[in-house]
Order: structure tokens, then sequence, then C-alpha cells
């Protein structure tokens, strides 16, 4: 899979590149890359915003600045590239990132994520040239750097091969192994710490009993 990312702030990627499942992702030949709207400005100074037409705070993205990003990155018009290419921009007000969106999106080929800032996108930007809008909740980060990693990050970890044990994400929170519900609780040692023991029935050995009281403690969780 080759992942894009769109941003002002391409250093902030360096830390995420070195995390170990991203390593292992690269290692197997998917991809993770930065391109930066500054390069392919066809304004002067490396401008890429401007201020809001009807007045107001902050800056705006502007529209043909993401287009010569895009342009250059791609050779081809925005336009076109979402038929054939999810290009995603992160915003505050976008479909909300769950399991089923990750899972989507780790079926792809390859996705763009567009990162805004200050005051946000030219809604041309939004309109004509990406085919999908998430978030990753609703409150409203300064950037769109560090959703595009929480994107990067759920999406990557589903690639086979990326997790030491691929066994990890099937049986997890949300996964269809435990029907969407959140994942059962977890005892590692001591088993008795403090007074707090671990529930017998982990210590018994039994697998199919300790197989029906972790999906009934997942059960559990996903009730109201
Ligand atoms: C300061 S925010 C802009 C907020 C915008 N003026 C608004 O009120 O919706 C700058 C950028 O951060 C990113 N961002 C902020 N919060 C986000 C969230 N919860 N999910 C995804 N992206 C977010 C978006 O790319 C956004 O364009």
């Amino acid at each position: 899979m080759n992942i894009d990312v769109f941003t002002l702030f391409p250093e902030w990627f360096g830390w995420f590149r070195g995390q170990r499942h991203v390593t292992n992702a690269l290692a197997l030949g998917h991809t993770l890359e930065c391109v930066d709207p500054r390069e392919a400005t066809p304004l002067k100074w490396g401008q890429v915003d401007d201020t809001p037409f009807g007045g107001g705070a902050g800056m705006v993205l502007r529209v043909d600045v993401m287009e010569a990003a895009l342009r250059a990155r791609y050779g081809v018009d925005p336009v076109a590239l979402r038929e054939r290419r999810r290009v995603i921009a992160l915003t505050p007000g976008g479909r909300l990132l769950d399991e089923a969106l990750a899972t989507e999106l780790a079926g792809e080929e390859a996705i763009t994520l567009l990162c805004g800032r200050y005051e946000g996108f030219d809604e041309r930007i939004l309109e004509h040239f990406t085919s999908d809008q998430v978030s990753i909740g609703r409150y409203v980060l300064a950037g769109g750097e560090l959703a595009a990693m929480v994107v990067a990050d759920t999406v990557m970890r589903k690639l086979p091969g990326v997790l030491g044990k691929d066994e990890s994400a099937l049986e997890e929170s949300f996964s269809p192994a435990l029907e969407g519900a959140p994942e059962y609780p977890h005892y590692t040692r001591p088993a008795e710490w403090r007074g707090w023991r671990v529930p017998d029935v982990l210590l018994s050995g039994h697998h199919e009993r300790i197989a029906a009281w972790r999906r009934e403690q997942s059960r559990r969780r996903s009730l109201p």
C-alpha cells in the first residue's frame, strides 16, 4: 500500500516512520511519503494560504496551491485523480474514523491524506479534489498531521505481516471475531497483587472455558 501525506510539516513524520509497525510495513514494500505543498506552490515566497473572503480570523489553504501540489505529485488533474485514488482530507467534521473505515482503507492500494492547517481548506479543495473527508473525533486539532498519523497507524497495522503476530489484529476490539464488541480483559503475572486476583478461569488451562469467558466479557462490555 502507498500512503502519501500532503503536509506543511513533513518533519513531524520522521518520528512516526521510525515506529516498529511502520518500519515493518516499509520493509514489506509499503510506502509512507510526505509531500510538502510549499515545494510546488506557484506563488512567491512559498506562500500556500491566504486570508478568508468575507473576513474572519486565520488563514485558508489555497485551492490553486493544492492543485499544483497534487498535479506535481501525480501528473493528472486532481479532479480526475479522485476517481482512481482515495484522496482524503482530514477535517474535524468529516466521517468519523472507526474500525470499519480503517478496514476499508486498508483494502486500498493507495491513499492520499491531505492535512489542513490554520483555518482549514478552501472549500473547493474538498468539493473537487477529494473523495472523502475523515475526522478522528469531534474536537479540533491545530493541524491534520496527528490525524493523518492516526489514520496511517490504524490502516498500516492491518496490513498482513506488519504486526509481529497477525493474530493480534484478528481478535481485538471491534473486530468481526468479537462481533464488533470491545475486547475482553487481559491479565499477566503476578496472579495476585494486593489481593487482586486474576480470574480463576484464566489460570485453569481450559481453552474452551477461557474462550467462552472472554466472549462473555467482550459481550458485556458492548452493553450500554
Ligand atoms: C485548526 S483546524 C481547522 C478547524 C476549522 N476551522 C473548523 O472549525 O472546522 C486545522 C486543520 O486541522 C485538521 N484537524 C483538526 N481537527 C481534526 C480532527 N478532529 N480530525 C481530523 N482533522 C482535524 C484539519 O486538517 C484542519 O483543516
